[in-house]
């Protein structure tokens, strides 16, 4: 029954809203370099069948959310909408029209490194970015920037672009000029990207082909790298290890970082001389991912029971992951704008293997059904 302001006046049906959700991380839990874990496609059902939300938080990536979700969808069975996914670099949408500090970068040069190809770049102008480089269109445009990829000339130029601007030319501010750099996926040319990004970093306010004049002087802050309004680095994803086919966990985003910040280091002095190399990562187990996360599912979830206004405040959020160090760490340490309480589970499908975990989980579960299992009893 419903009244004029269109409230429900009685609620005749009970269905029973639940005050908890899930979060699943995908690789190690509910994929394995893309092959389902068993029990994945089970768990998922259930929970569609009960009506019980949940969101798939994965700091992988590389493809659009709706491409990523179909394929989910077809290896696990189970209809998934592309707003149930948050990859690594979902919240970099946000700074198409700029967010808290960050200018609009919609039209801004920004260079995106990782993933295949370049479909880094497709996902960065879905989101809206609309002037995309990539470190493979540069080294198209002069392949002597790194002399050691023309062995991998074939493949960059299955995907590679014009500049939009001429690499170093007569006057340096009219060529090139990136005003921001992401890595959106694991790079595949840790070479190539590392030495691109690396003279974007000690360029001139990001005109490529230049170097700072401050750079290297010590009377100046900072030694002059990455003065104010020189480009800002983004990564997508901290993982160190991460669960692929190879029984061992191999090296994720994290290990290109670790070896950015090495050269940066060897190349600038680093931060023994102090000079931080000045960067933004995303991605679990930081607060802003879980935040972004957490009301992508408040909004599904409110979508799902027709937007009622009077829904029962979401409670709990079980996140299931194989990580210790993003996943359980992760949601352990989050805050909840909303006060949700965010409970970890540990499997051992992916990169936790046995022994005491870095970060201690509520409960370690043999795989995503027993987890699923194991949080559907403790809701009652
Ligand atoms: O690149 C993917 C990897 O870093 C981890 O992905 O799904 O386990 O967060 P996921
Ligand atoms: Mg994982």
């Amino acid at each position: 029954v419903r009244c004029s302001s269109g409230r429900r006046a009685i609620q005749t049906t009970t269905t029973r809203i639940p005050n908890f959700a899930f979060a699943f991380d995908i690789d190690g839990v509910l994929l394995r370099s893309s092959k389902p874990i068993p029990g994945a496609a089970d768990s998922l059902a259930l929970l569609k069948e009960q009506g019980i939300p949940f969101i798939l938080l994965t700091n992988g990536g590389g493809k659009h959310e709706m491409e990523r979700v179909a394929e989910i969808s077809e290896k696990l069975n189970v209809p998934l909408d592309p707003s149930v996914i948050i990859q690594s670099h979902s919240p970099f949408a946000e700074l198409v029209k700029g967010v808290d500090e960050v200018g609009a970068l919609e039209h801004k040069c920004v260079l995106v490194a990782g993933g295949d190809g370049d479909s880094c770049r497709r996902v960065a102008e879905q989101y809206g970015f609309k002037n995309v480089v990539t470190p493979g269109d540069i080294f198209m445009a002069n392949p002597s920037v790194w002399p050691f990829s023309k062995n991998f000339t074939e493949y960059y130029k299955t995907f590679a672009r014009p500049l939009p601007k001429p690499l170093d030319p007569a006057d340096p501010t009219k060529g090139l000029k990136i005003d921001a750099v992401f890595v959106f996926n694991d790079p595949r040319d840790w070479a190539l990207d590392t030495q691109v990004i690396l003279d974007i970093l000690l360029s001139s306010n990001g005109h490529f082909g230049t170097l700072s004049e401050k750079n290297g002087r010590a009377d100046l802050p900072n030694h002059g790298y990455q003065q104010d309004g020189q480009p800002h680095l983004y990564f997508s994803n901290p993982d160190l290890w991460w669960a692929a086919a190879y029984p061992l966990p191999r090296l994720g985003q994290g290990g290109f970082r670790e070896a950015l910040e090495g050269v940066w280091a060897a190349t600038t002095g680093g931060p023994s001389k102090g000079i931080e190399l000045k960067k933004t990562v995303i991605g679990k187990p930081y607060q802003p991912t879980y935040e972004f996360a957490e009301r992508q599912l408040l909004r599904n979830r409110a979508k799902a029971f027709g937007g009622a206004a009077d829904l029962p405040p979401l409670q709990r959020v079980y996140m299931i992951g194989d990580n210790p160090e993003s996943d359980i760490r992760g949601a352990n340490s989050y805050r909840s704008e909303t006060g949700s309480s965010w409970q970890s589970i540990l499997v051992r499908t992916g990169v936790y293997s046995g022994g005491e975990p870095a970060w201690t989980p509520h409960t370690i579960a043999d795989d995503v059904q027993q987890a699923v299992q194991w949080a559907l009893k403790t809701s009652k």
